[in-house]
This record gives C-alpha cells, structure tokens and sequence, in this order.
C-alpha cells in the first residue's frame, strides 16, 4: 500500500465527496465495492468485507484484500465464497449486528476468553491470509435498524507494518457507515422493485425468473468489464456503463410478457408456429422501451432487441422496424423474413447477453429441458464461437471463468 496516511481533514473531506458519490449510485454491486474501497483507504485497512442482513442471518456479500489480490495479479478478480453467519453472540460479525456496537480488536487470535464471541480462522487458513486487527461496525439505517456490517482488517501504518485500529478513527467511521447504510438501502430497494416488476407482469414461475434474471446480469457485467479492459477502456467509463448493463441485462426477456402462458410454459419442446411466436418476445421487448428516455431505456430496448441475433448472421429478429415487426427497408430475404443482423452489426451489450444468457439456460433446468453439465455447456459455448457467439467475447467469457462460477454459487435456482 503506497497511500499514505490520511490525517483527520482529508478524512472528512473524504467523508463529504463519498456522500455525494453514492448518493448518485443505483446498483448494488457497484456500491459494496464503492463503499469499502473507500472505508479501507480511510483507514489504510489492507483487506475488508460487507455482510448484508438477511433476515435472522447476515450474508458475506463482498471482499478486498490487498495482500492477496496483489498475489493474484492486477487484472484478476479475487473470488471469495458466500456463506451466512446467524445474528448471535457467536461470531464477531453477528455480535456486532445483534448488539449494534463496533468492535475493535487488536488480534483476532488473542481474544480474550471472556469475550462471547470467536474468530473464524478457517478463511486465513483456506487462503493463507493472517488476520491481526479487526474493526468490525454495525451498518445502520436512519431508522436505526442493522441492514449490515461493515469489518476492516489489518490496519497498515506508514511501513506498511500491521497495526491495531485507532479508537479515534471509530466515530469517523461509524458516520461513513450511515451513509453507505442508506445508500446500500436504496440500491436494495431498486432491485427490489426490479424484481417485483418482473415477477409481477410475468406472473409465473417466479423462482426460475428470480435468480435467472440476476445471474445473467451478474454474468454480463463481468464480460463487459473484463472486455472493456482488455480495450483499454478506462474504470470510471466501465463504471459508468455498469448500472445501465446490469438493468438491461435483467429486463433482457421482459418481452416474454407479451407471450401467451400457453407456449411460455409448454412442458416440451416447440412446433415451428409456437416458435416463431416466442421469438417476437425480443421486439415486444424494445417496443417497451421505444421513447427511450434514459441510458437506462436506452440500453435495455438494445438489449431485448438483440439478445438472439447470432454472430454469424442466423439469429432472430434481424433487422426489423419494432413498431411493425416487418423487416426494416431493404433487409427482407425471399421467405419474407428480415436479414439477421452479423458481426459488430449487432450491439456490444446484445452480443454479451447472448453469451450470458446461453450459458445460464443451459446450466439449469427449465420446463422445457434438463440442466446439462458444465462439460457440455462449456463444450457448446466453444463450438459455437465465431457462429452463434462474438469470438472475442467468448476469450473473454473464458478468461473469467472462475468469476462466473463465483456468481452462479451466489445466485442459486431456489427449487
Ligand atoms: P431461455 O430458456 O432463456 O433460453 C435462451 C437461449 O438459450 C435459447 O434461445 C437458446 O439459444 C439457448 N438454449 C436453451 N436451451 C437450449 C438447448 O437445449 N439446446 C441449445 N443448443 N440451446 C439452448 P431460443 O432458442 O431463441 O429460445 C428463447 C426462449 O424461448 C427460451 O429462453 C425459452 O424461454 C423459450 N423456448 C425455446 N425453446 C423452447 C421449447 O422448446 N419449449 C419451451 N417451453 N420454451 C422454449
Ligand atoms: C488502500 O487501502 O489504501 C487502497 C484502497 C483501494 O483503492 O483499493
Ligand atoms: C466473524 O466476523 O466472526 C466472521 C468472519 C471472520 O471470522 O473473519
Ligand atoms: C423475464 O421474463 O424477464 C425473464 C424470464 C426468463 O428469462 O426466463
Ligand atoms: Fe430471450
Ligand atoms: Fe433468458
């Protein structure tokens, strides 16, 4: 860690900019990294981690660690491991949320016996990581209520030397914790109401829509940064584009509410009629977003319109004008049918969906097929490189794999 210390001004100028940045920060992913990227340099913490409640548990939702990430090499993402800790005395984690107070402890591996809680030290010894100081604060919300915890490890002092966490850095802290609180707060509640529109024009089996949807998100957002950088495209702009993405992504099959039941949920596989009928769910889906009003409306129609198009040019819809359905002038082949659209014709972000959405219909079970293994899925996406997938984007989808792997554990099918 070459930053140097921040003195207790630049702290609070600090504090000031943050607020202003999350506050203009929708997506959730984005702002748990936001949130302790910012926390760690506050207080020069080498590693750290964000839990979020979930009911009576909290959930491990997001991880930095310097030491290791440095180990790994800049451009690879550290992967880490969802799992939950019960609210109860047991954990420092679960303490600090059942009893709404910071803890600060010198060395995880010297808690005093006294002390109602333990240190897991089953990570460190997974990764060959050494936990010494910890400063583990409750996130809450205006109302006062937990919505998550929030733990710095290992605080470097200017030799990069470990070093216990200051007791005067806690209230500046805990003021950081509140407006990551309400800001995490918000962006849950934005994805809330994602979800619930979905499930809700949908009206149907919620919990193959739930996770799919998100996986599929998760997956894009991976492959378009990983993409980007591998462009050379710079961080603030990848950012930028990330909230847009992840919600196009989800809404990629809102479409599909314009279908009747019938053939959404048909248990086997289609006729050729049912078929062609399922495919104007891409241009239902533009057509929703036809004023478009925002990035947002923006992408999302791109996305809908263009999640099916294939690389090689044999894909649906083609191109159409999505207020008839009728191929746009000039693009009709001799079935009547419009030309499909081939190669960087089709948008960056409708290319990327193709790939995430495959591998994730695929991998699991729907009404109308079996879950394949991942030896199949992964034989398939090679086949079809530089035919139905962008090449590029498959390198890239390869490159990341662990990270994919990483985001189906997150989001498992709920059946
Ligand atoms: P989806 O289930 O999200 O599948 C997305 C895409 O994954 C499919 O687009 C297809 O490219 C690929 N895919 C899914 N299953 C298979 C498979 O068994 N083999 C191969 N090679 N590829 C597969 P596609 O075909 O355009 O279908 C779009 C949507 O239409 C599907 O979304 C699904 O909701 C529905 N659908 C497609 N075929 C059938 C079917 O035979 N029966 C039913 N009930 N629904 C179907
Ligand atoms: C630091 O902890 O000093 C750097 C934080 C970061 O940007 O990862
Ligand atoms: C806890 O906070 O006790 C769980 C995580 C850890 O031990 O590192
Ligand atoms: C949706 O209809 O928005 C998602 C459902 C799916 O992809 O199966
Ligand atoms: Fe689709
Ligand atoms: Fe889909």
């Amino acid at each position: 860690m070459t930053e140097k210390i921040f003195d207790r001004k630049q702290k609070l100028t600090r504090l000031i900019q943050f607020g202003v940045e999350v506050s203009q920060i929708a997506d959730l992913d984005l702002l748990l990294e936001k949130v302790l990227t910012e926390a760690r340099r506050m207080l020069n913490a080498d590693a750290g981690s964000i839990y979020i409640r979930d009911g009576e548990n909290l959930k491990f939702s997001y991880s930095q660690n310097d030491t290791m990430q440095e180990k790994l090499g800049k451009d690879k993402k550290l992967i880490y491991t969802t799992f939950s800790v019960p609210i109860d005395n047991n954990s420092i984690a679960g303490f600090v949320a059942n009893n709404g107070k910071t803890v600060n402890i010198p060395d995880a591996y010297k808690i005093s016996k006294a002390l109602p809680f333990h240190f897991d030290s089953s990570f460190d010894q997974k990764v060959g990581y050494k936990t010494t100081s910890m400063l583990t604060i409750p996130m809450k919300n205006n109302r006062g209520e937990i919505i998550g915890v929030l733990q710095l490890i290992n605080a470097h002092d200017q030799h990069n030397k470990v070093v216990p966490f200051k007791d005067d850095d806690e209230p500046i802290v805990q003021h950081f914790a509140l407006y990551a609180a309400n800001a995490i707060e918000r962006a849950q509640m934005t994805r809330m109401t994602i979800m619930r529109m979905i499930s809700m024009a949908e009206l149907r089996d919620p919990k193959e829509t739930g996770p799919h949807v998100n996986r599929v998100a998760a997956y894009a957002v991976e492959i378009y940064e990983a993409y980007a950088k591998k462009k050379g495209i710079a961080q603030d702009k990848i950012d930028s584009h990330r909230d847009a993405l992840r919600l196009a992504a989800m809404l990629h099959d809102v479409g599909k509410v314009a279908i009747s039941d019938l053939i959404l949920k048909k248990p086997g596989r289609f006729n050729d009629e049912e078929y062609e009928l399922m495919k104007l769910h891409t241009i239902h889906g533009a057509f929703l977003f036809n004023d478009a009003r925002s990035e947002f409306d923006e992408y999302s129609a791109e996305v809908a319109l263009n999640h099916h198009e294939r690389w090689d040019g044999n894909g649906y819809p083609g191109h159409v004008d999505i207020n008839t359905a009728k191929p746009l002038k000039g693009f009709a082949e001799k079935n009547g049918k419009a030309r499909g659209k081939k190669g960087e014709e089709i948008p960056l972000f409708g290319r990327i969906v193709a790939l995430a959405d495959v591998y994730d219909a695929l991998s699991c079970r729907r009404v109308y097929k079996e879950a394949w293994d991942e030896e199949k899925v992964i034989n398939l996406i090679k086949e079809e490189c530089g035919k139905h997938f962008d090449p590029e984007i498959v390198d890239v989808f390869f490159d990341i794999i662990d990270v994919i792997h990483s985001i189906s554990q997150r989001y498992p099918d709920d059946h």
